[in-house]
């Protein structure tokens, strides 16, 4: 009698619970289905819930018979509104859960726990893990570069780069982040250096997560190495164990279409993709619109809204707009000029949320003015678009200043907010500088699209990580 198959390796992935955070690891795990890896995917209840009525996933991974997922509570009812404000009570609730969560998950008789892929700022995770004898891979969302940089918080403190000395410091090089010596000014680290205490607690929470990653078996990163060499490099020094295989949107699209069962990638959306803009984009001269979007969570005030309403009317360019329901900061509610409503019924369209792979990948879009969250900045790079950054908060200042500095695919309006630079910076984009720029973008997307291709430093890294989770026993 033939011995029973054995089953393939079962790996448990553990984002998040926001956006940017659940968009790549869902991508992970589809590439990780695909190669028919057994996959338990733990959701928070809200976000399931948005993805199941706007992205339509349980359709999409019931394609992948050996694909769960595991609904877990964030901590708030199901409809209670979130923001980053809720981060720290989700965090500590979702941590007093993890033990009991993993130790049901490992006890099923029928699909025994190979390895764990968790966000690389759940730390707690690798600890409760290793009681039960369950390896942790961390996947950190963010870029290799911001991630180097929040590895160094200690070496810039004991070099007296941290703290920042004021206004007046933010021009400063930052010299004790090795390997990003010629890029990285005060004002381009991630955002929670910029404080006067070193005993922030934020600042104190980013320094200790990124530390203690060091104690999972290995590191994933949504990011490629001709993309990232510098920053790339000296993680390795820390993290032998690295998989850089992305961007990950490429790799999946590459990886779908050399396979079967799934014909194209979910939509990972949590908000209504308000198609309507496509149909207007249809109707637009080629190269002619900039792109608008600042991402999942990112809120404007009363005044930044204004100010930049009129920088973009101003440039007289056509555009597409993604403003959110939830894009203005509570409290900044209030009439937009008359004139500005008219300019933009004349040359604009506005959505509350847009399919955006597919708009950057538009022939009617030249450029994409974007807060430089990771995801989107990965997808501008893949559908070659120049960017204006005007980045938030994070890890955004240190992705802009790469777009800048490092590839100089486009301008970092980093830490202003005023109408004539927004009018200048978008014109310069779309017009004297456009095709400087273009090129620079299209030279590095194809690097992108090989990278996660066939023989592409990312697919082989993919193939690396799967083999090794094969070799690890349950
Ligand atoms: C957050 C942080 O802001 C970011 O800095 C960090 O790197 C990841 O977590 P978010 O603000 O949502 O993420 O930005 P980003 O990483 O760019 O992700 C936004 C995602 O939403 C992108 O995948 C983008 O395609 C998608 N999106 C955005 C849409 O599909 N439609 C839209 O209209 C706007």
């Amino acid at each position: 009698m033939d011995p029973p198959p054995v089953p393939p390796p079962h790996v448990i992935i553990f984002p998040l619970a926001a956006q940017g955070h659940v968009n790549s690891m869902l991508k992970l795990a589809e590439l990780l289905a695909i190669s028919g890896l057994r996959i338990t995917f733990i959701n928070s209840e809200h976000i399931h819930h948005r993805l199941l009525r706007h992205a339509h996933i349980q359709a999409h991974f019931a394609a992948f018979p050996d694909f769960r997922f595991k609904i877990i509570s964030d901590g708030f009812p199901i409809d209670h509104p979130r923001s980053p404000d809720h981060f720290m009570t989700t965090f500590n609730y979702v941590k007093s859960i993890t033990k009991q969560l993993f130790e049901e998950l490992v006890s099923a008789p029928d699909r025994p726990v190979t390895c764990i892929i968790a966000d690389g700022i759940l730390t707690f995770t690798i600890d409760f893990a290793g009681d039960l004898g369950v390896p942790v891979i961390a996947f950190r969302t963010i870029s290799a570069s911001s991630f180097w940089a929040c590895f160094c918080i200690p070496r810039m403190i004991e070099s007296g780069d941290l703290p920042l000395k004021g206004d007046e410091d933010m021009d400063r090089d930052v010299t004790s982040v090795p390997g990003m010596e010629d890029i990285l000014r005060c004002r381009d680290l991630p955002s929670f250096c910029r404080v006067a205490d070193l005993s922030d607690q934020l600042l104190q929470y980013v320094t200790t997560q990124t530390l203690q990653t060091t104690a999972a078996r290995a590191l994933i990163l949504n990011t490629f190495d001709q993309l990232e060499g510098p920053a790339i490099s000296q993680i390795r020094t820390q993290f032998p164990n690295l998989y850089t295989i992305g961007p990950l949107h490429s790799h999946l699209r590459s990886r779908l279409s050399s396979s079967s069962p799934s014909p194209s990638s979910a939509s990972n959306s949590l908000w209504k993709v308000d198609r309507s803009c496509i149909a207007w984009l249809d109707k637009q001269p080629p190269k002619s619109v900039i792109y608008v979007s600042f991402g999942s969570i990112t809120t404007l005030n009363r005044h930044d809204f204004t100010e930049f309403w009129y920088g973009l009317v101003n440039s007289g360019r056509r555009f597409l707009w993604v403003v959110r329901p939830d894009s203005l900061a509570e409290g900044s509610s209030g009439a937009v000029p008359e004139e500005l409503k008219e300019a933009a019924a004349e040359r604009g369209c506005i959505v509350g949320w847009a399919p955006q792979e597919e708009v950057l990948h538009h022939g009617a879009v030249a450029a994409f003015l974007t807060h430089s969250g990771w995801n989107s900045t990965l997808e501008s790079v893949v559908a070659g678009k120049p960017m204006v950054c005007w980045p938030f908060f994070a890890d955004q200042q240190v992705n802009s200043r790469l777009v800048s500095h490092a590839w100089k695919v486009g301008l970092d309006m980093k830490d202003v907010c005023d109408r004539e630079v927004v009018e200048r910076m978008v014109n310069e984009v779309m017009g004297e500088r456009q095709e400087e720029f273009a090129a620079a973008a299209g030279d590095l997307a194809r690097r992108a699209r090989n990278a996660a291709s066939e023989g592409g430093s990312s697919w082989d890294n993919l193939d690396r990580l799967i083999e090794d989770i094969r070799s690890m026993k349950p």
